[in-house]
Protein backbone atom coordinates (compact mmCIF):
# COMPACT_ATOMS: atom_id res chain seq x y z
CA UNK A 1 0.00 0.00 0.00
CA UNK A 2 1.55 3.82 -1.14
CA UNK A 3 2.23 6.15 1.88
CA UNK A 4 -1.09 8.58 0.81
CA UNK A 5 -3.38 5.26 0.74
CA UNK A 6 -2.51 4.22 4.68
CA UNK A 7 -2.71 8.24 5.65
CA UNK A 8 -6.14 8.92 4.04
CA UNK A 9 -7.21 5.00 5.43
CA UNK A 10 -5.83 5.94 8.84
CA UNK A 11 -7.67 9.21 9.03
CA UNK A 12 -10.62 7.71 7.91
CA UNK A 13 -10.60 5.32 10.55
CA UNK A 14 -9.90 8.10 13.16
CA UNK A 15 -12.87 10.15 11.63
CA UNK A 16 -15.10 7.15 12.35
CA UNK A 17 -14.14 6.48 16.04
CA UNK A 18 -14.05 9.99 16.94
CA UNK A 19 -17.69 10.22 15.24
CA UNK A 20 -18.95 7.22 16.98
CA UNK A 21 -17.70 8.11 20.75
CA UNK A 22 -19.28 11.62 19.52
CA UNK A 23 -22.77 9.71 19.07
CA UNK A 24 -21.92 7.58 22.10
CA UNK A 25 -21.85 10.53 24.37
CA UNK A 26 -25.00 12.03 22.69
CA UNK A 27 -27.25 9.60 22.92
CA UNK A 28 -27.90 6.24 24.96
CA UNK A 29 -27.91 4.43 22.05
CA UNK A 30 -26.97 4.56 18.70
CA UNK A 31 -29.27 5.60 16.28
CA UNK A 32 -31.44 4.37 14.33
CA UNK A 33 -34.27 3.62 17.10
CA UNK A 34 -37.12 1.46 16.31
CA UNK A 35 -40.42 2.52 17.53
CA UNK A 36 -43.09 0.68 17.95
CA UNK A 37 -46.24 3.10 18.25
CA UNK A 38 -49.48 1.44 19.19
CA UNK A 39 -52.81 3.17 18.55
CA UNK A 40 -56.36 2.61 19.43
CA UNK A 41 -58.05 2.40 16.52
CA UNK A 42 -59.61 5.15 13.98
CA UNK A 43 -63.16 6.31 15.50
CA UNK A 44 -63.25 9.77 14.53
CA UNK A 45 -62.07 12.50 12.42
CA UNK A 46 -59.92 13.63 15.66
CA UNK A 47 -58.26 9.93 15.63
CA UNK A 48 -57.43 10.39 11.92
CA UNK A 49 -55.51 13.30 12.72
CA UNK A 50 -53.47 12.21 15.98
CA UNK A 51 -52.53 8.95 13.76
CA UNK A 52 -51.52 10.66 10.70
CA UNK A 53 -49.63 13.22 12.72
CA UNK A 54 -47.76 10.83 14.53
CA UNK A 55 -47.00 8.33 12.00
CA UNK A 56 -45.76 11.62 9.77
CA UNK A 57 -43.25 12.59 12.51
CA UNK A 58 -41.93 9.03 13.82
CA UNK A 59 -41.44 8.17 10.18
CA UNK A 60 -39.92 10.99 8.77
CA UNK A 61 -37.47 11.44 11.56
CA UNK A 62 -34.36 10.02 9.93
CA UNK A 63 -33.34 8.65 13.28
CA UNK A 64 -36.49 6.66 13.83
CA UNK A 65 -37.64 3.52 11.89
CA UNK A 66 -41.42 3.11 12.94
CA UNK A 67 -43.38 -0.26 13.46
CA UNK A 68 -47.28 0.72 13.45
CA UNK A 69 -50.26 -1.54 15.34
CA UNK A 70 -53.70 -0.25 15.18
CA UNK A 71 -55.59 -1.77 17.68
CA UNK A 72 -59.37 -1.59 15.80
CA UNK A 73 -60.99 -0.66 19.29
CA UNK A 74 -59.75 -4.13 20.88
CA UNK A 75 -57.80 -3.77 24.20
CA UNK A 76 -56.59 -7.13 23.68
CA UNK A 77 -55.27 -6.09 20.46
CA UNK A 78 -53.92 -3.72 22.06
CA UNK A 79 -51.80 -5.94 24.40
CA UNK A 80 -50.85 -8.13 21.97
CA UNK A 81 -49.56 -5.25 20.54
CA UNK A 82 -47.43 -4.36 23.12
CA UNK A 83 -46.06 -7.70 23.45
CA UNK A 84 -44.76 -7.98 19.99
CA UNK A 85 -42.84 -5.13 20.08
CA UNK A 86 -40.96 -6.40 23.08
CA UNK A 87 -40.43 -9.40 21.75
CA UNK A 88 -38.82 -7.82 18.96
CA UNK A 89 -36.81 -5.54 21.72
CA UNK A 90 -38.17 -1.74 20.04
CA UNK A 91 -36.16 1.06 21.65
CA UNK A 92 -39.30 2.75 22.75
CA UNK A 93 -43.05 2.56 22.73
CA UNK A 94 -45.01 4.96 22.06
CA UNK A 95 -48.90 4.07 23.22
CA UNK A 96 -52.45 5.48 23.98
CA UNK A 97 -54.41 3.29 26.04
CA UNK A 98 -57.96 2.51 24.95
CA UNK A 99 -59.31 2.22 28.39
CA UNK A 100 -57.38 2.97 31.33
CA UNK A 101 -57.17 -0.51 33.23
CA UNK A 102 -55.89 -3.79 32.24
CA UNK A 103 -52.24 -2.52 31.33
CA UNK A 104 -50.27 -3.41 34.11
CA UNK A 105 -48.88 -6.67 33.86
CA UNK A 106 -47.83 -5.55 29.78
CA UNK A 107 -46.32 -2.37 30.94
CA UNK A 108 -44.15 -4.03 34.06
CA UNK A 109 -43.21 -6.52 31.03
CA UNK A 110 -41.66 -3.47 29.09
CA UNK A 111 -40.41 -2.27 32.19
CA UNK A 112 -38.14 -5.80 33.38
CA UNK A 113 -37.57 -5.05 29.67
CA UNK A 114 -35.43 -1.86 29.53
CA UNK A 115 -38.34 -0.29 27.05
CA UNK A 116 -39.24 2.94 27.68
CA UNK A 117 -43.26 3.73 27.36
CA UNK A 118 -44.09 7.15 26.14
CA UNK A 119 -47.95 7.74 26.28
CA UNK A 120 -49.86 9.79 23.74
CA UNK A 121 -53.63 11.68 24.62
CA UNK A 122 -55.18 8.51 26.73
CA UNK A 123 -53.23 7.65 30.13
CA UNK A 124 -53.50 4.54 32.28
CA UNK A 125 -54.95 3.92 35.23
CA UNK A 126 -53.19 6.19 38.66
CA UNK A 127 -51.68 2.63 40.07
CA UNK A 128 -50.01 1.56 36.44
CA UNK A 129 -48.58 5.43 36.21
CA UNK A 130 -45.25 4.44 37.83
CA UNK A 131 -44.64 1.69 34.61
CA UNK A 132 -44.61 4.55 31.48
CA UNK A 133 -41.98 7.79 31.47
CA UNK A 134 -44.17 10.26 30.98
CA UNK A 135 -48.02 11.10 28.90
CA UNK A 136 -48.51 13.97 26.85
CA UNK A 137 -51.84 14.94 25.66
CA UNK A 138 -55.19 17.31 27.31
CA UNK A 139 -56.40 17.59 30.40
CA UNK A 140 -59.35 16.13 29.81
CA UNK A 141 -60.65 16.95 33.56
CA UNK A 142 -59.87 20.39 32.86
CA UNK A 143 -62.07 20.01 29.19
CA UNK A 144 -65.07 19.16 31.40
CA UNK A 145 -64.80 22.50 33.28
CA UNK A 146 -64.26 24.25 30.11
CA UNK A 147 -67.59 22.83 28.86
CA UNK A 148 -69.33 23.82 31.59
CA UNK A 149 -68.74 27.29 32.62
CA UNK A 150 -69.11 28.21 29.06
CA UNK A 151 -72.31 26.88 29.12
CA UNK A 152 -73.22 28.70 32.36
CA UNK A 153 -71.93 31.80 30.88
CA UNK A 154 -74.19 31.31 27.38
CA UNK A 155 -77.42 30.49 29.28
CA UNK A 156 -76.70 33.22 31.64
CA UNK A 157 -75.89 35.73 28.38
CA UNK A 158 -79.21 34.53 26.87
CA UNK A 159 -80.90 35.10 29.53
CA UNK A 160 -82.11 30.98 29.49
CA UNK A 161 -80.87 30.14 33.03
CA UNK A 162 -82.65 32.57 36.27
CA UNK A 163 -80.94 29.75 38.45
CA UNK A 164 -84.62 28.04 38.79
CA UNK A 165 -86.07 26.59 36.18
CA UNK A 166 -84.71 22.92 35.08
CA UNK A 167 -82.06 23.08 32.85
CA UNK A 168 -82.02 19.30 31.50
CA UNK A 169 -78.78 18.02 29.77
CA UNK A 170 -78.28 15.05 27.84
CA UNK A 171 -74.85 13.74 27.61
CA UNK A 172 -73.75 11.17 25.13
CA UNK A 173 -70.47 9.39 26.58
CA UNK A 174 -67.17 8.61 25.17
CA UNK A 175 -66.04 4.77 25.13
CA UNK A 176 -66.99 3.46 28.61
CA UNK A 177 -63.28 3.02 30.86
CA UNK A 178 -61.33 5.45 28.95
CA UNK A 179 -59.66 8.20 30.20
CA UNK A 180 -61.35 11.51 28.29
CA UNK A 181 -64.81 9.74 28.89
CA UNK A 182 -64.15 9.54 32.87
CA UNK A 183 -62.58 13.00 33.40
CA UNK A 184 -65.05 15.34 30.64
CA UNK A 185 -67.79 13.85 32.63
CA UNK A 186 -66.20 13.97 36.36
CA UNK A 187 -64.73 17.77 34.90
CA UNK A 188 -68.26 18.78 33.59
CA UNK A 189 -70.07 17.56 36.65
CA UNK A 190 -67.77 19.41 39.04
CA UNK A 191 -69.14 22.87 38.16
CA UNK A 192 -72.53 21.64 37.91
CA UNK A 193 -72.72 21.51 41.37
CA UNK A 194 -72.57 25.03 41.40
CA UNK A 195 -76.08 24.97 39.60
CA UNK A 196 -78.52 23.10 41.29
CA UNK A 197 -81.45 23.59 38.34
CA UNK A 198 -79.30 21.54 36.16
CA UNK A 199 -79.77 18.14 35.08
CA UNK A 200 -78.27 15.40 33.31
CA UNK A 201 -81.62 13.19 32.16
CA UNK A 202 -80.48 10.65 29.44
CA UNK A 203 -76.42 10.18 29.53
CA UNK A 204 -74.87 6.94 27.39
CA UNK A 205 -72.35 5.73 25.61
CA UNK A 206 -72.07 6.96 21.59
CA UNK A 207 -68.34 5.19 22.01
CA UNK A 208 -66.56 8.82 20.04
CA UNK A 209 -68.50 7.71 16.91
CA UNK A 210 -70.77 9.42 14.27
CA UNK A 211 -72.44 6.21 13.51
CA UNK A 212 -73.38 5.87 17.46
CA UNK A 213 -73.80 8.92 18.64
CA UNK A 214 -76.90 9.31 16.09
CA UNK A 215 -79.20 6.63 17.31
CA UNK A 216 -78.52 7.11 20.96
CA UNK A 217 -79.74 10.62 20.44
CA UNK A 218 -82.70 9.52 18.48
CA UNK A 219 -83.48 7.23 21.44
CA UNK A 220 -83.34 9.74 24.00
CA UNK A 221 -85.53 12.21 21.80
CA UNK A 222 -87.63 9.46 21.11
CA UNK A 223 -88.31 9.22 25.38
CA UNK A 224 -88.37 12.97 26.36
CA UNK A 225 -88.06 15.98 24.01
CA UNK A 226 -87.63 18.42 27.20
CA UNK A 227 -83.79 18.52 26.91
CA UNK A 228 -82.54 22.01 26.80
CA UNK A 229 -78.57 20.69 26.06
CA UNK A 230 -76.72 18.09 24.44
CA UNK A 231 -73.41 18.11 26.17
CA UNK A 232 -71.14 15.29 23.91
CA UNK A 233 -67.61 14.08 24.68
CA UNK A 234 -66.31 14.75 21.15
CA UNK A 235 -67.15 16.39 18.34
CA UNK A 236 -68.43 13.20 16.25
CA UNK A 237 -70.77 12.22 18.01
CA UNK A 238 -72.39 15.46 18.23
CA UNK A 239 -72.49 15.61 14.07
CA UNK A 240 -74.22 12.30 14.29
CA UNK A 241 -77.09 13.94 16.88
CA UNK A 242 -77.06 16.84 15.57
CA UNK A 243 -78.68 14.82 12.30
CA UNK A 244 -81.35 12.99 14.92
CA UNK A 245 -81.93 16.32 16.12
CA UNK A 246 -83.18 17.40 12.83
CA UNK A 247 -84.87 14.48 12.14
CA UNK A 248 -87.02 14.56 15.18
CA UNK A 249 -87.97 18.50 14.17
CA UNK A 250 -86.33 20.14 15.98
CA UNK A 251 -83.51 22.96 15.67
CA UNK A 252 -79.67 22.26 16.32
CA UNK A 253 -78.37 25.23 17.91
CA UNK A 254 -81.32 26.58 19.00
CA UNK A 255 -83.84 24.18 20.24
CA UNK A 256 -80.91 22.46 21.79
CA UNK A 257 -77.87 23.84 22.56
CA UNK A 258 -74.93 21.41 21.55
CA UNK A 259 -71.42 21.61 23.08
CA UNK A 260 -68.90 19.15 22.67
CA UNK A 261 -65.24 18.35 22.08
CA UNK A 262 -62.00 18.14 19.85
CA UNK A 263 -62.18 21.23 17.64
CA UNK A 264 -62.54 19.54 14.26
CA UNK A 265 -63.37 20.77 11.02
CA UNK A 266 -67.27 18.93 10.70
CA UNK A 267 -68.33 20.71 14.01
CA UNK A 268 -66.43 23.77 12.70
CA UNK A 269 -68.65 23.96 9.90
CA UNK A 270 -72.13 23.31 12.35
CA UNK A 271 -70.77 25.99 14.59
CA UNK A 272 -70.50 28.63 11.57
CA UNK A 273 -74.20 26.74 9.96
CA UNK A 274 -75.72 28.07 13.73
CA UNK A 275 -76.49 24.32 14.49
CA UNK A 276 -73.68 23.81 16.93
CA UNK A 277 -72.90 26.09 19.62
CA UNK A 278 -69.38 25.46 21.30
CA UNK A 279 -66.47 22.88 21.17
CA UNK A 280 -63.41 22.62 23.70
CA UNK A 281 -60.55 21.98 21.76
CA UNK A 282 -58.51 18.88 22.39
CA UNK A 283 -55.38 18.96 20.43
CA UNK A 284 -54.33 15.72 18.36
CA UNK A 285 -51.60 16.74 16.84
CA UNK A 286 -49.04 15.12 19.10
CA UNK A 287 -46.72 14.10 16.58
CA UNK A 288 -43.60 16.37 17.11
CA UNK A 289 -44.05 16.08 20.72
CA UNK A 290 -43.37 12.65 20.69
CA UNK A 291 -40.38 12.46 18.60
CA UNK A 292 -39.14 15.63 20.86
CA UNK A 293 -39.80 13.56 23.84
CA UNK A 294 -38.13 10.19 22.28
CA UNK A 295 -34.46 12.93 21.81
CA UNK A 296 -35.09 13.86 24.84
CA UNK A 297 -34.96 10.64 26.46
CA UNK A 298 -32.26 9.36 24.65
CA UNK A 299 -30.31 11.96 25.56
CA UNK A 300 -30.51 11.20 28.83
CA UNK A 301 -32.90 14.35 29.80
CA UNK A 302 -35.58 13.77 32.43
CA UNK A 303 -38.98 14.15 31.10
CA UNK A 304 -41.86 15.52 33.12
CA UNK A 305 -44.70 13.08 33.92
CA UNK A 306 -47.47 14.73 32.26
CA UNK A 307 -46.61 17.20 29.25
CA UNK A 308 -49.51 19.33 28.56
CA UNK A 309 -50.81 21.01 25.59
CA UNK A 310 -52.27 24.05 25.21
CA UNK A 311 -55.99 24.39 23.94
CA UNK A 312 -58.55 26.93 23.17
CA UNK A 313 -62.78 26.91 23.26
CA UNK A 314 -64.36 27.96 20.36
CA UNK A 315 -67.99 29.33 19.56
CA UNK A 316 -70.49 31.08 17.04
CA UNK A 317 -68.47 34.41 17.66
CA UNK A 318 -64.99 32.93 17.21
CA UNK A 319 -65.72 29.60 14.73
CA UNK A 320 -65.52 31.52 11.42
CA UNK A 321 -62.81 33.45 11.76
CA UNK A 322 -60.52 30.15 13.38
CA UNK A 323 -62.16 28.03 10.53
CA UNK A 324 -59.56 28.64 7.82
CA UNK A 325 -56.69 28.02 10.61
CA UNK A 326 -57.50 24.28 11.72
CA UNK A 327 -55.45 21.70 10.71
CA UNK A 328 -57.65 19.53 11.26
O1 LIG B 1 -58.78 10.55 23.47
C1 LIG B 1 -59.22 11.64 22.77
C2 LIG B 1 -60.62 11.41 22.28
O2 LIG B 1 -60.66 10.21 21.55
C3 LIG B 1 -61.17 12.46 21.36
O3 LIG B 1 -61.95 13.42 21.98
C4 LIG B 1 -62.06 11.63 20.51
O4 LIG B 1 -62.59 12.27 19.39
C5 LIG B 1 -61.24 10.46 20.29
O5 LIG B 1 -61.83 9.43 19.66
Amino acid sequence: MKKWTKIVLLLLVVTLVLSAVAFGAKYKKNPPWVIGFSQIGSESEWRTADTISIKDALSEDPNMSLVYADAQQKQENQIKALRSFIARKVDVIVFTALVETGYGPVLQEAQKAKIPVIMVDRDVAKEDQQYRLTIMGSNFLEEGRKAANWLADYLKKQGIDDGKKPVNIAELQGTVGSAPAIDRKKGFEEIMKGHPNWKITHSQTGNFTRAEGKPVMEAFLKADKDIQVLFAHNDDMALGAIQAIKEAGLKPGKDIIVVSMDGVKGIFEAIIAGEANCTVECNPLLGPQAVQAIYDYMEGKKLPAKIDTIEGIFDQTTAKEAFPTRQY
